[in-house]
């Protein structure tokens, strides 16, 4: 066996299965998940429709590279999305589809990083999705844990990492959204990013799939290909953004997105992806290129998320007083009692699941930023979100 398996760290929600494992919450009470960021708005219907219309595509074997219509419509919500002026960003160079960005993020260090270098590092945030964690394992290179501390608004501080650590890095994920802490990187955050990346040649996967959810419609979160385009970055050298409909379009089941950026890269990574066997099926792709067509169910569903989080942090205002995130669906609040311990009582005594922060995050040598905090997702119907509040208010008040 690959030796390397035995690093990876158990998943979070096998811990959360195991902490609550025996419990017997009340009979009475309906369980509530906000433990899982599984997006349960329904998927539009016209994505649905175009899939099923489109099975008989299931064949032929699929194009790795993916139609030309699919790179396109992609690469015209890009440029819109982003405002990169039409052209800059080439269907042919600068955009592959990937089969969720989970798929894609956990490739890519497959692909990017050369292992003959000794002591390569992957930098990620901490907390962080696990995929950067195992990605990098496998690839060979070790994970350096990145802090997201409140005193610096939940981003990893690019100031506290020496030149000799960066002339280590290989590969930096970045994740604006945050999961789970709902920050988002400012254009200047991402323009010093991009310098470090050219200066110290090492690549950065960002991974944007939280993009489209957030509250204010005037101010959507930036995006590295953007920033790199407004420096006059226009061969987007080093620079990856990932993204999906699976938060975006409530498609979490189709696996379904792409990743677009630097063209040489990418043209690597479509070798690699060829004998990987990752080819996305024709049916996903057809549906997909009409998914990223449309706007109109993505702003109804970031009415839903901002009815939700304005109606749950107002009943959390006084007890959890959990911050409102900048974007994303995620709520990262702070636990009266360690987080464990309060992720097992509210189960056990109230039948609703959060994920203890430190599921999510690592002890980086500075302690473990996770400690104490819990990640609540408010992806179940305004009403279960509502009666969720109310139910941790109600473990709160016996504390
Ligand atoms: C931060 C982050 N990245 C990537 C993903 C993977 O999403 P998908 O593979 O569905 O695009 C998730 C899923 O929850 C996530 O939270």
């Amino acid at each position: 066996m690959n030796k390397d398996l035995s690093q990876l760290h158990q998943y979070p929600f096998e811990k959360l299965a195991a902490l609550i494992k025996g419990s017997q919450p009340p009979q009475n009470l309906e369980h509530i998940a906000l433990s899982m960021g599984e997006p349960q708005h329904p998927a539009p219907h016209f994505v649905i429709d175009n899939l099923i219309a489109h099975m008989h595509q299931l064949s032929t074997y699929p194009s790795t590279r993916g139609k030309p219509e699919l790179r396109e419509a992609i690469t015209t919500w890009l440029s819109n999305r982003f405002s990169i002026k039409p052209g800059l960003l080439d269907p042919n160079q600068h955009v592959l589809p990937v089969n969720g960005t989970r798929e894609g993020l956990f490739a890519i260090a497959q692909c990017v990083l050369d292992r003959q270098l000794d002591d390569a590092l992957v930098f990620m945030p901490n907390p962080f999705y696990q995929i950067y964690e195992g990605a990098a394992i496998l690839a060979g290179a070790s994970p350096r844990y990145l802090d997201c501390l409140e005193e610096n608004q939940y981003l990893p501080d690019l100031d506290a990492i020496s030149d000799a650590q960066w002339k280590r890095c290989q590969l930096i994920y970045i994740c604006s959204p945050g999961n789970p802490t709902g920050s988002v990187m400012s254009p200047p955050y991402l323009r010093r990013l991009i310098e470090l990346a050219q200066r110290h040649d090492f690549v950065i996967a960002s991974d944007e799939c939280y993009s489209e959810i957030y509250f204010d419609e005037d101010h959507p979160p930036p995006g590295l290909l953007g920033v790199a385009a407004d420096m006059g970055l226009h061969s987007f050298s080093r620079c990856l953004a990932f993204h999906s409909l699976s938060k975006r379009s409530n498609l979490p089941g189709l696996r379904s997105g792409f990743v677009a950026g630097d063209a040489e890269i990418l043209k690597n990574f479509l070798n690699y992806r060829t004998y990987h066997g990752c080819a996305m099926s024709a049916p996903t792709q057809t549906a997909s290129t009409a998914a990223w067509g449309d706007e109109t169910h993505v702003i109804e569903n970031r009415q839903r998320y901002r009815e939700k989080f304005e109606q749950v942090l107002a009943l959390l205002s006084d007890t959890l007083a959990p911050r409102k995130p900048q974007a994303g669906f995620y709520l990262w609040a702070s636990t009266p009692i360690p987080d464990i311990e309060f992720a097992r009582r509210l189960y056990a005594q109230q039948n609703v699941t959060v994920l203890p922060g430190q599921y999510l995050s690592r002890d980086s040598g500075d302690g473990n930023p996770g400690v104490n905090k819990v990640r609540m997702a408010l992806v179940a119907p305004l009403h279960q979100c509502l009666e969720a509040a109310n139910r941790i208010n109600l473990l709160l008040s016996t504390l």
